[in-house]
């Protein structure tokens, strides 16, 4: 164990908030005593913060029509293998009452992003229908990309709690490479000051492991979204998609370092940020059997089931090799239960698991 990394992980838990070069120093340990101390340390702060309960959004996933053209991701408009699909507002309100028979606190509605009436209707109308039929009883999340303001107050208004809207990266360079010239990172950091002005709680996170991006780089991230004062943390390895223009300028791909290097920017997101919920996200999954478990382990606290008709789960694939796109809600519950109870953490049933930076903000 070197010294440093212990002094690092000692005054992140005590008395100082962790800096730029130490969060570096963090993200390049490599002996397997220090990753181990790095993951069990987070783990230890998210106990007492958080809590060793995993809360449940269950993932409907609407549609996969997109108007952006991300060249790294699997639905971008202009792959055209893609068949496209949406479902209908009762298929939606049907995976919702799934959900809520099951115990599940919260919804995330996730879809490509598109501006226009009728998709803002449509939203509108699935979170009326949703709540109707649920009692008002759940926490409703959107993740939808960048909408104008009177968008997200409608959907705000209509029952919309939270929002997750990833920056993908702080580093501006790096997210003009990775996106056609009409895609802009200033209208996106735009778009989460709105949904904080709209009364969300926001949720923000950023791609791990493109191709030129620097620990220091990651380190910024976590820098940013920490000055964002953002309730929510999903983020990712990056995976290639086949499909994608990014993915044939990716020569080798290390799903282990991938994993690695996803777990260790959520072991800091904890340590710097000790009371947002983070998501151990499907990526994580993907890239690993055990995936979910160590993401866990590693920090995060929040999961997010699908519960959407599995016929629509091989067209929604962001990424090669997204897991369970043959299983049903049932199987896809059972797996996280079986996940959960082995690492000795149980299930927040029935609650809509707010963290616990929101709870102080607003009392
Ligand atoms: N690998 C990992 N995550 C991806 N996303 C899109 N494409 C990929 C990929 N190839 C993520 C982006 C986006 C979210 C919906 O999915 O971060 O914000």
């Amino acid at each position: 164990m070197s010294g440093k990394v212990e002094r690092i992980l000692k005054s992140a838990t005590s008395d100082s908030e962790l800096k730029r070069d130490e969060i570096i120093s963090l993200l390049e340990v490599s002996a397997p005593d220090q990753k181990r101390n790095l993951f069990s340390t987070a783990y230890e702060v998210k106990k007492r913060t958080v809590g060793p309960v995993v809360y449940f959004r269950g993932l409907i996933e609407l549609s996969n029509r997109c108007n952006k053209d991300c060249y790294y991701c699997g639905i971008r408009k202009s792959n055209r293998l893609v068949p496209r699909f949406r479902l209908e507002v009762d298929e939606v309100v049907e995976a919702a009452v799934w959900a809520h028979r099951n115990g599940y606190g919260s919804l995330v509605l996730q879809g490509g992003e598109l501006q226009n009436d009728s998709h803002t209707r449509y939203i509108t109308e699935a979170l009326s229908k949703i709540h109707a039929a649920t009692n008002n009883e759940l926490a409703a999340t959107l993740s939808l990309g960048e909408q104008s303001r009177e968008v997200l107050r409608q959907w705000r208004e209509a029952g919309a709690h939270r929002y997750l809207l990833r920056m993908e990266t702080s580093n501006q360079k790096l997210y003009k490479q990775f996106h056609p010239d009409n895609h802009q990172w200033e209208s996106r950091m735009q778009c989460l000051s709105d949904l904080r002005s709209e009364d969300y709680q926001v949720g923000t996170g950023v791609l791990i492991g493109l191709p030129g991006q620097t620990l220091g780089d990651l380190a910024d991230d976590l820098l940013y979204i920490r000055d964002l004062d953002v309730d929510m943390v999903g983020m990712g390895p990056f995976i290639p998609h086949d499909d994608t223009p990014l993915a044939s300028h990716v020569k080798t791909f290390d799903k282990n370092a991938q994993l690695e290097m996803g777990l260790k920017m959520l072991s800091c997101t904890r340590l710097l940020l000790p009371d947002v919920n983070i998501a151990a996200t499907t990526a994580l999954q993907a890239l690993s059997d055990t995936g979910r478990e160590l993401g866990l382990q590693a920090g995060a606290n929040v999961v997010m089931p699908n519960v959407t008709d599995p016929k629509y789960r091989a067209v929604y694939q962001l990424y090669n090799g997204k897991p369970s796109i043959n299983e049903n809600s049932e199987q896809s519950r059972a797996g996280f239960e079986k996940s959960i109870s082995s690492i000795g953490e149980t299930i927040g049933f029935g609650l809509w698991g707010n963290s616990p930076r929101y709870k102080k903000r607003n009392c």
